[in-house]
């Protein structure tokens, strides 16, 4: 084992990637170029990258892909992805398409609050306490004024403090529990400053109100946001669902059902039903410059809200029309953090019309809402491996550098033969001897 290093973030990029050759690499040449063949020859594009993070050795790529001809409420786009999971942006492109011939999807907010609590721990008595927060909730506000004038001024704001006892499950334990309309703007910061600041607000004026025994523990906003609300949902005539793969419209859009009722009622499908949902949400999310972990947690609490972990997609038949929904929550901005400082989330964001974050929130939820439907629509019909394997085999055929007519053969052949990669290999190889 090595030592520890003190100063790493000091040391210059140069110096950090020379330690890790020196106590990792041997200082192997080879590994140097991994890492530096990486780097962006614009020096000011590199700098910008460099100063996102903190001890930046190189830059990190995935792949941005594009998915097109999705209409949502009757206006058409081309979704941005950043993914490095084969067949996801080929699903969400064929799921556009689909629906495209079927009036496109719907979507609309549903609700747009924001949360964010100060925990604290109090043991005096709780009419006291209460009477305190009452009195003070106004210059709780009016502290904040300086944080929030210009939020308000665009019309957003902090909605609401509420003073929440939590004792019944931790002893002495209160929250403010306050709300937040933030507009087009994620908000992480805006919220958190307002939460210091009435943290500091409310210790400081405990003592002149009598209140002994409060103790801030911390303040930060929750990325639990039940009330930001999105849905998104396709329907169609059950007769309208016919297409090459789907010759019974009837007895597809059953399967397609009891597939959604199985990961409502089945946690271990569901995570998984909703991990295809989050294929197509954190690829757009990422694109256009949002935090994909906040998403997942608060989508995933969203998911375990009732008596346990559930599909966030739901769908039923009436008559003889189909439907199919999802209903998430999505805090999202496209003002500030990344949206405005990284090239590739500006071009992203351009692509999609400039959206505002309620706009946004749409996109992002159709993207979740067509990855599973196209996801749910190859289970219950060829199976997934068939499409993954045909990508398979077009990777290998990649790496083999094959030409257009040795393409057509081995495609061909492997119609009627299972695809592995040594299966693949012998047959280049044969089709070459
Ligand atoms: C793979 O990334 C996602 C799927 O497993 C989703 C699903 O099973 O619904 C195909």
């Amino acid at each position: 084992m090595h030592n520890t290093i003190s100063g790493f973030s000091k040391l210059t990029k140069a110096e950090k990637i020379d330690w890790i050759l020196d106590t990792y690499f041997n200082n192997d040449e080879a590994s140097r170029k991994t890492v530096t063949q990486y780097f962006n020859s614009d020096y000011k594009l590199q700098k910008l990258h460099d100063e996102f993070i903190e001890n930046t050795i190189s830059n990190f790529y995935l792949p941005l892909g594009v998915a097109p001809n999705f209409l949502i409420n009757d206006s058409l786009y081309t979704i941005p992805m950043a993914i490095e999971e084969s067949s996801v942006v080929a699903a969400a492109s064929k799921a556009a398409k689909y629906w495209y011939n079927r009036g496109g999807f719907k979507a609309e907010v549903i609700s747009t609050e924001k949360i964010g609590q100060v925990h604290f721990t109090y043991s005096g008595n709780k009419e006291d306490l209460q009477r305190y927060f009452e009195a003070l909730k106004p210059k709780l506000i009016a502290d904040a004024s300086p944080i929030t004038k210009n939020m308000e001024r665009r019309g957003g704001g902090i909605l609401d403090i509420e003073l929440r006892d939590k004792t019944n499950v931790l002893a002495n334990y209160y929250q403010l529990h306050a709300t937040f309309e933030t507009l087009d703007a994620m908000g992480a910061n805006f919220i958190n400053s307002c939460l210091e600041q009435f943290a500091e607000t409310f210790k400081a004026e405990a003592e002149t109100h009598n209140i002994q025994n409060l103790n801030i523990v911390m303040s930060i906003l929750s990325n639990y946001v039940p009330q930001c609300l999105v849905r998104a949902e396709v329907r169609c005539k059950i007769e309208d669902l016919k297409d090459k793969d789907i010759p019974n419209p009837e007895a597809f859009a059953e399967k397609f059902k009891q597939a959604v009722a199985i990961a409502e009622v089945e946690p271990h499908r569901a995570v998984t039903h909703n991990k295809g949902i989050m294929n197509g949400i954190d690829a757009v999310v990422l694109a256009t410059g949002n935090d994909f972990r906040a998403i997942e947690a608060g989508v995933h609490a969203y998911a375990s809200k009732g008596q346990h972990y559930t599909s966030l997609t739901h769908c039923k038949i009436d008559n003889d029309e189909f439907c199919f929904w999802l209903e998430i929550p999505l805090a999202l901005g496209t003002v500030g953090g990344l949206t405005s400082l990284h090239p590739l989330v500006k071009f992203a964001l351009q692509m999609l019309g400039k959206p505002s974050a309620k706009d946004l929130m749409k996109i992002v939820a159709v993207a979740g809402l067509a990855q599973n439907f196209a996801a749910l629509k190859s289970l219950t019909t060829t199976g997934i491996q068939q499409g993954h394997m045909k990508m398979h085999l077009m990777n290998i055929l990649n790496q083999f550098e094959a030409t257009e007519t040795e393409r057509k053969h081995l495609v061909n052949h492997f119609k009627s033969n299972t695809v592995t990669h040594s299966a693949v290999v012998e047959a280049i190889e044969k089709l070459r001897a």
